[in-house]
């Protein structure tokens, strides 16, 4: 079955044709970031703006690049949420719409489960069950996952997500926006020994997260050392040791889940999974448990089509099907997704 996937939940749109068969035939992501830069954050009415004038050419883009045309698809994948509600509706519009005229099945995707199942489009793919760890703009989670729709909330952040975080820590450190990249550019060049913040959440038991305070500490170390006149090396070295707290967090956090679920294989999945010192921290703390890590691509970690052409081809190879209307949530909860089939 040959899936085209549609993203645009956030500031990407992203197109890709996922083949049961044959695993991904062609993909395609345009990022928004440059036309939100200048507001510091995205834009939601701009966002929807440009989904709606990117994604129909992407869509042209990906047939083109896999040498098929409208006949050759059997289905057609949209992320139906979470996200903003603007421009989900414009992908779910356009999804819902193909599919009909094209006469093939049509399914809503959680963006969610999009990332937490796009490690699966590498080799070799993570066996189920495993315990995946979504870190994105918008979301921080621990996930027991069985297999596909079967998914235990094991601990979520009680405020900013840790990319989020990031993105307003960079903006103290007048690093642009988006900042995680940039952010984690200048703590290369920080010394680990000059500051240590501190870990939010993991004196106590329990999964969850929180990493406002740690953004708060931030802002006060940063005035302690000249504030906006601080130099580069002070700001380096504030980078480094945030990025240290938050990366260190992760990781305990990680290995409890770990421990807890006797599990001994990890997804890692969303922007803030491209971080290479949470990668390299993780793959530390899973040879010492001897657990394995597994990571989609750098271009699958941030939001991308093909996560949600995958997940969406295996809610339609199990028979799922949306009616002829189509919805959005903004909000949605990831237990509350169905097995495909059942
Ligand atoms: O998954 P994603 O593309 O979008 C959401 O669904 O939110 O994640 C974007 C987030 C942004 O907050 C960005 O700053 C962060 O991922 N990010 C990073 C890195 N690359 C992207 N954070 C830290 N280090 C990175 N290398
Ligand atoms: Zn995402």
């Amino acid at each position: 079955m040959r899936v085209l996937g549609i993203e645009t939940s956030c500031d990407e749109t992203g197109l890709a044709l996922y083949d049961t068969d044959s695993g991904l035939l062609a993909h395609a992501v345009y990022s928004q970031v440059e036309l939100h830069a200048g507001f510091g954050g995205v834009v939601p009415e701009l966002a929807s703006r440009d989904h709606v004038q990117k994604t129909l050419p992407l869509a042209r883009q990906v047939l083109a690049e896999a040498g098929l045309d409208s006949a050759d698809i059997d289905g057609v994948a949209y992320t139906a949420g979470p996200g903003l509600v603007g421009a989900l509706l414009v992908g779910a519009a356009i999804g819902r719409a193909l599919a009909y005229a094209w006469g093939v099945p049509a399914v809503g995707v959680h963006h969610m489960e999009g990332h937490l199942l796009a490690p699966m489009l590498e080799e070799p793919a993570p066996q189920f069950p495993f315990v995946a760890l979504l870190v994105s703009g918008g979301h921080t989670m621990l996930v027991e996952v069985d297999g596909v729709g079967r998914y235990r909330l094991l601990g979520e952040s009680l405020d900013d997500a840790a990319g989020e975080a990031f993105d307003k820590t960079a903006k103290l450190l007048d690093l642009g926006y988006p900042g995680g990249p940039a952010l984690a550019a200048l703590a290369e060049r920080g010394d680990p020994a000059r500051f240590r913040f501190p870990r939010p959440m993991t004196d106590r038991p329990g999964l969850d997260f929180s990493f406002s305070g740690l953004k708060t500490f931030t802002l006060n170390t940063l005035r302690e050392h000249g504030g906006a006149g601080a130099g580069k090396a002070e700001r380096a070295d504030i980078a480094r040791a945030f990025e240290e707290a938050v990366v260190d967090t992760l990781a305990i956090k990680c290995r409890r889940a770990l421990e807890r679920t006797g599990l001994s294989r990890l997804v890692v999945a969303g922007g803030v999974g491209a971080n290479a010192r949470l990668r390299a921290r993780l793959a530390e703390a899973a040879s010492r448990m001897g657990a394995q890590v597994f990571y989609p691509r750098p271009v699958f970690c941030t939001d991308n089509g093909a996560m949600i052409a995958f997940a969406g081809s295996q809610r339609l190879i199990a028979g799922e099907r949306e009616p002829l209307s189509f919805t959005a949530l903004p909000r949605w909860s990831l237990e509350s997704l169905e097995v495909p089939g059942l």
